[in-house]
């Protein structure tokens, strides 16, 4: 079973999506496990602090190295061959691809969000991959690590439809992107699906759709 590990200051964020639909899914067939790390639980002090001011001045706090190795330390005890991903939006743009490929590998993950102010440096020394899910900042990482994990764990082999094999689905999902589709009833607020797509002819739909197609124009 893939083991995926999340190290956060906020895991109440993530109980919605992680127990709900595909997600939800691919935990009961045990496709998946997910292991919340409170970095709290690794703070200095009696007040559980994890973060301090930037050396050389500035605005804002950066997180502390010590919770950080610790909390790194205690996802690789649970799973010593895990990658370790920092999100920072410093990082690589994620893509369809690397979902692909660490679907498709055997790796066990461990997600590290930390606020947007950023990190102590040092912790590059742990890291495996950095991902960024766009050009813009969010207050913190957990929005970008479910998105990612999201983005994996439904092209996990079993987890969407059964016999289906992870190229189809990667290659379903491009398709469906390309065209616009339509559903009952044929008629809707006088809105009328095309009249080519009901003909049942399916050059003439393979045409349209081709003609139709994101990447055409
Ligand atoms: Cl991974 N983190 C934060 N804080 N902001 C982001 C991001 C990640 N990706 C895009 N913006």
């Amino acid at each position: 079973m893939r083991k995926i590990q999340v190290i956060t200051l906020f895991p109440e964020m993530f109980d919605g999506v992680l127990n709900s639909s595909m997600l939800w899914k691919a935990q009961d067939c045990q496709a998946v496990e997910f292991r919340m790390i409170n970095l709290r639980d690794f703070g200095l002090g009696p007040r559980k602090r994890v973060d301090d001011t930037p050396y050389g001045g500035g605005d804002g706090m950066l997180l502390m190295p010590e919770p950080l190795f610790g909390a790194i330390e205690d996802a690789k005890q649970y799973d010593p061959n895990a990658k370790v991903v920092l999100m920072t939006p410093r990082g690589p743009r994620w893509k369809q691809a690397t979902a692909q490929a660490w679907a498709d590998s055997n790796d066990g993950y461990i997600f590290v969000c930390g606020r947007y102010e950023g990190y102590d440096e040092r912790i590059l020394t742990l890291v495996d991959e950095q991902v960024s899910v766009g050009d813009y900042v969010l207050t913190g990482g957990e929005l970008a690590a479910m998105t990612v994990i999201d983005s994996i764990v439904r092209l996990i082999p079993g987890v969407l439809g059964g016999e289906m094999s992870t190229t189809i689905e990667s290659f379903s999902d491009s398709k469906m992107l390309e065209f616009p589709q339509y559903t009952r009833p044929e008629v809707f607020n006088g809105l009328e699906v095309p009249k080519v797509l009901l003909s049942g002819n399916h050059a003439e739909i393979a045409k349209w759709r081709h003609e139709h197609s994101l990447k055409a124009k």
